[in-house]
């Protein structure tokens, strides 16, 4: 898979972009990062890139120009128009299964918004879909750029060995994953857990299963109004307290 990054910061992707897994997958050759300067682009002698809103109002926005002549340059490298994705707090909310579905794309182009944004017209020309990473306001789209790219990638089949991809993940089932310990089994006074020390694996798949279920209800009780749950889930929960037609939002 090929991801193209259109950045004023490009060095900032590429770094965060080539250690461990992701790196290791860009020298596999299962992975390419691309990263594009918008500032290459623009036709202005000075460089710049932005510009004051018409209307008036705070800060700056970035032009369409510079952006839809990098755009046009990406895409003279691909077989079709490559889709785009645009970082900006009032996107779509990325979660696990848009990563799933964007990484079947065999081209992905990531606009990183900066100042205030960039002018509407860059985003319909470019037929952009906008994605948030959370409900917090970063200075600008690279880290969620590389969130996302990071996020996807690990969906692509053969970035992950097999002891790395986990088939019981955060989020699979919609459900948060059980605690896990490693050795020593006993650590500054505290024990792991002895069911999982007893090589019973249908305890232990239980035990599991009732720590997600514990867990999620605790932190994103939200996640169990969709999650897959079977009779037995329902009844440990409900002695938990919880109940599916007075659940609320986490
Ligand atoms: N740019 C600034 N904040 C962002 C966020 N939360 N998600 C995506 N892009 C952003």
């Amino acid at each position: 898979m090929q991801f193209h990054i259109m950045t004023l910061f490009p060095d900032m992707v590429k770094t965060g972009l080539c250690t461990s897994i992701i790196g290791r997958a860009q020298r596999d050759g299962i992975l390419q990062v691309d990263t594009w300067n918008i500032r290459d682009y623009t036709l202005e002698k000075h460089g710049h890139v932005d510009d004051y809103p018409y209307g008036g109002g705070a800060g700056m926005l970035m032009q369409a120009d510079p952006i839809l002549r990098c755009y046009r340059a990406i895409s003279a490298r691909c077989s079709q128009a490559p889709r785009v994705i645009y970082t900006t707090p009032q996107g779509m909310l990325f979660t696990q299964s848009a990563a799933k579905a964007l990484a079947k794309e065999d081209v992905l182009v990531i606009l990183c918004g900066h100042y205030e944004g960039v002018d509407e017209r860059a985003l319909s020309l470019l037929n952009a879909e906008c994605y948030s990473i959370g409900d917090y306001v970063l200075t600008g789209g690279e880290l969620p750029a590389m969130v996302m790219a990071d996020a996807i990638s690990r969906m692509v089949p053969g970035v992950l060995k097999n002891r790395e991809s986990g088939e019981e993940e955060s989020f699979e089932g919609d459900l948060l994953e059980y605690p896990q310990y490693t050795r020593p089994d006993c650590y500054e006074g505290l024990l792991v857990p002895p069911v999982l020390l007893s090589g019973d694996h249908g305890k232990v798949n239980a035990w599991r299963r009732e720590q997600s279920l514990r867990r999620t209800l605790l932190r994103r009780p939200d996640l169990l109004r969709t999650a897959e749950l079977g009779k037995q889930d329902l009844e440990f929960l409900s002695r938990l307290g919880y109940s599916p037609e007075t659940a609320e939002d986490g």
